[in-house]
């Protein structure tokens, strides 16, 4: 039996995916890139923005079209959709399966139910926010810890949960309503699975978690927190570098975070943390717990305490009752923060989050659009200017594989295909070598720039 597998949304899908591919590689499916030889489609779904959705209810279309001629083909819809829309998503012609993010572990089993009893089935979490009961806790940190290694998409890097759910509640945002309660998970567990990660070859893995600085997990009279996970991997043999998404604006374990980022090498220069706006009023509309003004000084603070950290946002523009003074403010705080990079969005009302249900959607989509392009173009000189600095100097990289979109000079002869890889701080860096570097660290010196992009040659 054959599966096509296709994933939207955030690492922690992309996580999922591969957990719940090594599951059923394990029971015994194969993998299949083309949904023409497969026996059972997975889509694994976002919610965060209305797009995300209306992408996979499009797909689910074509699907629909598909099963009139292929009739025992098996479509099975997981993720946080699945969560949100739950009886309504089983209701649609195409759909067999509706699997909720908690409920991945009973996977290969559904699909196999599906496969032999022909009958539409329906797991998730009917009270998403009350507090997750053990046996479901149980369920995922075996699932996690059984499949928590198979990830080879791309060679020598995985990416390890350290904390499920959100409860942020920022008005604007699905998260906690599809994913539940806020859970770190033992440190223990993250240890063994990381360990286990550098035994089979990664060397960079990527702490997950949507809060991730807010990592905490009390054990007798000690607590832990993000920067001790970070200083005990650190001493995994084999492992190289560490990374963790995404970070909230806050002060608690801030300085702890970034005194083991100082200290130890492998700890990424590289910090994630989304303002969503520069203007106070819409900050407190969207229920983020700080101003613009204590943001900036947490970036300062971050730039005394690691030499030349990168850092990375994310802003929503067009929030309800953005007026231009608000996103004046925004363009303001994206001037001085001088992000490496930043992810601009324009806001998506989403049912049952505290925004949609009390603010009106005001501001006009032609207004959205102009303030997402402006937005970009100043982000655009700023990591233009950054990117320059590069010019000329030598970095060291880890390689991803070859370059998806290869670019300007694609090709130099035979065996060398355009590759791309990441810095230490998160540049992407394109150059020609043999695809045999994936999964490999190179030094590359840098002969071009563009603003996301910089061009190297191998040393
Ligand atoms: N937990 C992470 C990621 C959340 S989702 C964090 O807090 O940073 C990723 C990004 O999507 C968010 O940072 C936000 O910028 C954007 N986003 C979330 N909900 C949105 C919505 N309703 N409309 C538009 N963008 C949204
Ligand atoms: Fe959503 Fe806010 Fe939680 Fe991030 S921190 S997942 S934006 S509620
Ligand atoms: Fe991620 Fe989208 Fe769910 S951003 S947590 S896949 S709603």
């Amino acid at each position: 039996m054959n599966v096509f597998l296709q994933t939207y949304g955030c690492q922690m899908n992309k996580l999922d995916t591969a957990l719940v591919s090594s599951a059923l590689r394990e029971a015994g499916f194969s993998l299949t890139d083309s949904v023409k030889e497969s026996d059972v489609v997975l889509i694994n779904t976002c919610s965060v923005r209305e797009h995300a959705e209306q992408r996979v209810f499009s797909h689910l279309g074509h699907l629909k079209h598909i099963k009139e001629t292929r009739p025992n083909l098996i479509v099975a819809v997981i993720g946080c959709m699945a969560q949100r829309l739950g009886a309504n998503l089983l209701d649609h012609e195409a759909v067999d399966i509706v699997c909720g993010p908690a409920q991945i572990p009973q996977i290969t089993e559904l699909v196999k139910k599906a496969i032999n009893e022909k009958q539409k089935n329906l797991a998730v979490t009917e009270k998403i926010r009350q507090k997750t009961n053990d046996y479901q806790t149980d369920a995922l940190e075996k699932f996690e810890s059984a499949y928590g290694i198979e990830d080879k998409r791309i060679p020598g890097q995985a990416f390890v949960r350290v904390m499920r759910g959100c409860n942020n509640f920022c008005s604007y945002c699905v998260v906690p309503y599809v994913r539940g309660p806020e859970v770190s998970r033992p440190p223990a567990k993250i240890i063994e699975q990381i360990k286990k990660l550098a035994e089979a070859g990664v060397k960079q893995v990527t702490l997950l978690g949507q809060r991730v600085n807010a990592y905490k997990y009390t054990a007798g009279e000690k607590i832990h927190c993000l920067a001790d996970l970070l200083e005990t991997a650190s001493d995994i043999n084999g492992i190289e570098w560490l990374r963790f998404v995404t970070n909230y604006p806050s002060e608690e374990f801030f300085d702890e975070i970034l005194q083991v980022m100082a200290d130890s090498p492998k700890v990424c220069n590289y910090l994630h943390i989304p303002a969503q706006s520069g203007s106070d009023k819409i900050l407190h509309a969207m229920n983020r717990h700080y101003t613009a003004k204590q943001y900036l000084e947490l970036l300062d603070k971050a730039r005394a305490a690691v030499a030349d950290i990168a850092i990375a946002g994310d802003f929503i523009v067009g929030f309800p009752g953005e007026i231009e003074e608000d996103f004046q403010a925004t363009v303001d705080l994206v001037h001085k923060a001088r992000y490496k990079n930043c992810f601009i969005f324009k806001y998506s009302p989403r049912p049952g989050t505290t925004a949609d249900k009390g603010l009106k959607d005001d501001v006009p989509i032609e207004v959205k659009k102009r303030r997402n392009t402006e937005l970009l173009a100043v982000q655009e000189t700023i990591s233009g200017q950054l990117s320059r600095d590069f010019l000329g100097k030598e970095v060291k990289i880890l390689v991803e594989g070859p370059s998806k979109k290869p670019h300007l000079n694609s090709a130099v002869g035979e065996g060398r295909p355009q590759l791309v890889g990441r810095t230490a701080r998160d540049y992407i860096v394109v150059f020609n070598g043999p695809a045999s570097l994936a999964g490999e660290f190179v030094r590359v010196k840098i002969i071009k720039t563009s603003p996301l992009t910089l061009f190297g040659e191998l040393m």
